[in-house]
């Protein structure tokens, strides 16, 4: 397996396969330091794009200084996102051809309460943000409750 990165239409750069890859393959490590959100947000709080992936103990964030990190978000991905025992991998959910650009769904949960993390993924499916299906509805109650009455 080879994987390059290439200009985007998604966003700017990503990350492609010169090679086919078989479905439930592992195709690259989400490598970093980790850090704890305050340290994250003390190093990144002006910075409009950041490599940061939230582990699952909701405490600390994989600073990525892979080639994972340049993994675009879409909402009808060929990979997934797993976590074991504290690493995280990216994973092929179908086969994919040589040539096509990986993604994931980032599936975010929290940032910027303003942020809506505008999706441009394209897909026929796109939700229209990088946020969960979850997180696009409390985010929804939430600017409901407030809106001040007219
Ligand atoms: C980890 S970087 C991915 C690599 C990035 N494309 C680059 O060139 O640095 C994550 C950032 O890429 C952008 N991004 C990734 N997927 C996107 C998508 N589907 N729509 C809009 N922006 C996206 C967002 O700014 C996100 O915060
Ligand atoms: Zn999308």
């Amino acid at each position: 397996m080879a994987l390059v990165i290439r200009r985007s239409k998604i966003h700017a750069d990503g990350v492609y396969t010169t090679t086919a890859i078989k479905r439930r393959s592992i195709v690259a490590e989400y490598t970093g330091p980790r850090l704890s959100y305050s340290e994250a947000d003390a190093i990144y709080e002006h910075s409009p794009r950041t490599y940061l992936f939230g582990l699952s103990d909701g405490e600390r964030v994989v600073d990525g200084d892979g080639i994972a990190a340049f993994i675009n978000h879409c909402c009808d991905p060929n990979c997934e996102s797993d976590e074991i025992k504290g690493r995280v991998i990216i994973r092929a959910i179908r086969k994919i051809a040589p040539g096509e650009e990986l993604a994931y769904d980032y599936c975010l949960y929290d940032g910027d309460p303003d942020d809506p993390a505008l999706c441009h993924c394209g897909a026929k499916n796109c939700r229209g943000s990088m946020y969960s299906e979850k997180e696009i509805r409390e985010r929804r109650t939430l600017a409901k409750k407030r809106k001040p009455r007219a």
